[in-house]
């Protein structure tokens, strides 16, 4: 049969040195949440070893900011999650005792895995590596520890010849201050363990508080599993280090990338979230920023400076340099910009042409529309193939509601022409450069709407003065 896990994440915690905003496990990282990459290494790791389980969080700073956000990650992530209060932070120990105090089910998986919320680099192959070692030698329980040239504020590893213990920094001796090898508070341990040792630690320490670490003890069946890398046990604590890990995540992510043939021409300088997909064959350019659920097709080319957020891009389309798309659509082979902004709802159609200067919000653009120059689309339905000229503009606010333009396709609307809407064009029609129209026109319809041109022969000197 299957080993079962409860899978706890330590997250009570207030993240005081973070100086931002947010409760720590919801600290913005790569488009994600903090919390989002425990969550997600956790139900790796269960995947990885056909396990079944559950994942519960330990909360207790903003704890209700916390809980809605988690359970919407663990649905994406597709797992079972839990929670247990915290009120008062009485130290690690303290914290996972709550998790038992609080969910019947926790004593009866066969093992606990508990790591932090702010270790995002920790992946379920390291959590099942760490289950290897227990599995192997059929410990109560590991730990996973790294060596440092730094180990200032970490807990050290005091190797026993059978089993280990952990000394905080602040109970250190001269002589345990010297050891480099440390925890990461990253741990595997047998559930019926946990449950005959956790009440009895005690808080008799620097810190006054109640140690998890104090599980771990000489001559009992445990061990630490030293890992080389001591990067992978990076925590955000302060600013400098969520820096350090968005640097590292962000190169990470612009390798798996590579690795799935996606071209980049200098890839150090562009800035891709988590979560963000680009197909095999499309070539990014340096300063790119593709952030949230943004996913670009096979082909295409992502310009320099461009931004994407939320944004959808079909196959071989070109968004061209410094164009801005949020949370809107284009189709295949369309081309998108330079300097184009295509704000929310913005559905572009395949085939369409989006010049420079042009903004589109909340429109529909069937197949094949051109709009290629300084123009203003918004809460419009244009069909395929219609041509729009230069200097277009939706006039659809009028001050307290916004009011729909509808073009029908092969239409051809001229230079400088503005639609007040809401107004509907049929299939066809023509519009004269200038024009301001107010009146639906039906289908195969012209319309000029502007004043008649009046030419005064030799008047001119008149008006231009001579020096
Ligand atoms: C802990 C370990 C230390 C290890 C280090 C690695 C203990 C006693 N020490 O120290 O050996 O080297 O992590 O980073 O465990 N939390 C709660 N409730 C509490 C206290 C903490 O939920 O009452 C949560 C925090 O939000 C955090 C995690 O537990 O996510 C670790 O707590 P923290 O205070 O950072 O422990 P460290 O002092 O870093
Ligand atoms: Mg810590």
């Amino acid at each position: 049969m299957s080993d079962s896990f409860g899978c706890v994440i330590l997250a009570a915690g207030k993240g005081t040195r973070l100086k931002l905003n947010d409760p720590k496990p919801l600290v913005p990282l790569m488009g994600r949440r903090l919390v989002d990459y425990a969550i997600e290494s956790l139900r790796d790791f269960m995947v990885d070893n056909a396990g079944n389980g559950e994942v519960n969080l330990v909360i207790g700073h903003e704890k209700e900011k916390v809980q809605e956000h988690s359970k919407k990650s663990a649905n994406k992530f597709n797992v079972e999650v839990g929670f247990s209060i915290q009120e008062k932070q009485l130290g690690t120990a303290h914290a996972l005792k709550c998790y038992f105090d609080q969910n019947e089910k926790a004593s009866k998986f066969d093992y606990t895995v508990i790591m932090c919320a702010d270790t995002p680099l920790i992946s379920g192959e390291i959590l099942s590596e760490l289950y290897e070692a227990l599995k192997k030698d059929n410990l109560d329980g590991v730990a996973a520890s790294f060596e440092t040239k730094d180990p200032t504020g970490l807990g050290r590893i005091i190797r026993c010849d059978k089993g280990f213990r952990i000394v905080e920094h602040k109970d250190a001796n001269k002589d345990e201050l010297l050891i480099n090898e440390v925890n990461s508070g990253m741990y595997i341990v047998k559930t019926s363990y946990i449950t005959k040792h956790l009440s009895n630690i005690k808080s008799e320490n620097a810190a006054g508080e109640f140690y998890l670490t104090d599980l771990f003890q000489e001559n009992s069946n445990v061990k630490p599993r030293v890992f080389e890398n001591e990067k992978t046990f990076l925590g955000v604590n302060d600013l400098a280090q969520l820096e350090q890990i968005e640097n590292l995540l962000r190169r990470r992510k612009a390798r798996s990338l590579r690795d799935a043939g996606v071209r980049f021409i200098d890839s150090r300088h562009v800035y891709i979230d988590e979560d963000v997909e680009v197909g095999f064959g499309s070539l990014i350019y340096p300063s790119v920023n593709l952030f949230g659920s943004t996913v670009i097709g096979k082909d295409s080319i992502i310009e320099i400076g461009s931004i994407l957020t939320d944004s959808k891009v079909g196959a071989n389309t070109v968004i061209k340099a410094y164009s801005t798309l949020e949370e809107a659509i284009v189709g295949d082979e369309a081309a998108i910009g330079p300097y184009a902004r295509l704000r929310p709802k913005a559905d572009v159609g395949s085939k369409s042409k989006i010049g420079n200067f042009v903004e589109i919000k909340k429109s529909k653009l069937a197949e094949g529309v051109k709009v290629s120059h300084l123009s203003y689309v918004g809460d419009a339905e244009i069909g395929e193939d219609v041509n729009i000229g230069c200097g277009f503009i939706t006039c659809n606010y009028d001050g307290a509601n916004k009011h729909i333009t509808k073009i029908g396709k092969g239409s051809f609307i001229g230079s400088d022409t503005q639609m007040i809407a809401p107004v509907t064009l049929g299939e066809e029609c023509y519009v004269a450069s200038g024009s301001t129209i107010n009146q639906d026109i039906p289908s195969g319809g012209f319309a000029i709407a502007r004043g008649r041109q009046v030419t005064k022969e030799g008047m001119a000197r008149k008006f231009i003065k001579k020096k």
